[in-house]
């Protein structure tokens, strides 16, 4: 067993679990963006930042979601320093869904009066990468992927073509947090709108008696082991 201390409570976590697994066992609230439980966490947000000390090393903030918890670790979900940084995550990840309600709310309790960046469209994508790890790990196609560097960086299927892999299941579109990815049902088509692309795609065979509503996303995991099975 790993033992830590975390906002001054000795917890006690089997070997393998990252700190936020270890807060959410515990009933401490740290925020999220990029990350869901059915997924690899994948680090891309930042909002999880949480300030961890070591014996053997000054404090630094890292990644709830992917840092694996350690024997003698003192975590503070709450610093002033964690409080900056979130404050930063929330203020960047607004520029693109700015009317995130959790984000608006979380920028409200974190004091944060303006939101100095801001995308030309709105319900942007903000590359937080939860689709394209959705057709990968759980539908099973990775039909689309991060594509190229920098400002340029987006999602989309292979070449801006189509793939051939794409079901149409609409995954990408349930799990997509800020509305980036849209999906417009057309009888007998099914066609996704990915940034600024159309993609057209048949009904996907599985599940195209599902009414898509964006509550689906609670049943993410049953709707994948549908086409996974
Ligand atoms: S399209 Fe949505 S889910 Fe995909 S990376 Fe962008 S914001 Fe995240
Ligand atoms: S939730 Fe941890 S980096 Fe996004």
């Amino acid at each position: 067993m790993i033992r830590l201390t975390i906002d001054e409570r000795p917890i006690e976590v089997p070997e393998g679990r990252t700190i936020l697994e270890a807060c959410r066992e515990h009933g401490i609230h740290v925020p999220t963006f990029c990350y869901h439980p059915a997924l690899e966490p994948y680090g891309a947000c930042r909002l999880c930042m949480v300030e961890l000390s070591q014996p053997t090393r000054p404090p630094r903030l890292v990644a709830a979601c992917t840092y694996p918890c350690e024997q003698g670790a003192i975590v503070s979900t709450d610093s002033e320093s964690v409080r900056r940084s979130r404050r930063m995550s929330v203020e960047l990840l607004l520029a693109g869904a700015f009317n995130d309600p959790e984000l608006l709310a979380l920028a409200e309790e974190l004091g944060l009066e303006e939101v100095r960046f801001r995308l030309p469209e709105e319900d942007a994508c903000v590359l937080c990468g939860l689709c394209v790890r959705a057709c990968d790990e759980i539908v099973g196609v990775s039909a689309i992927s991060l594509t190229n560097r920098g400002i340029s960086k987006e999602v989309s299927p292979p070449f801006r073509i189509v793939s051939p892999t794409c079901i149409g299941c609409g995954t990408c579109v349930l799990i997509c947090p800020t509305g980036a990815l849209k999906l417009n049902d057309v009888t007998g088509f099914r066609s996704v709108h990915l940034v600024d692309s159309e993609y057209d795609r048949v009904y996907c065979q599985v599940c195209d008696d599902l009414d898509l509503k964006p509550s689906l996303i609670q049943d993410l995991e049953v709707l994948s082991s549908k086409h996974t099975a």
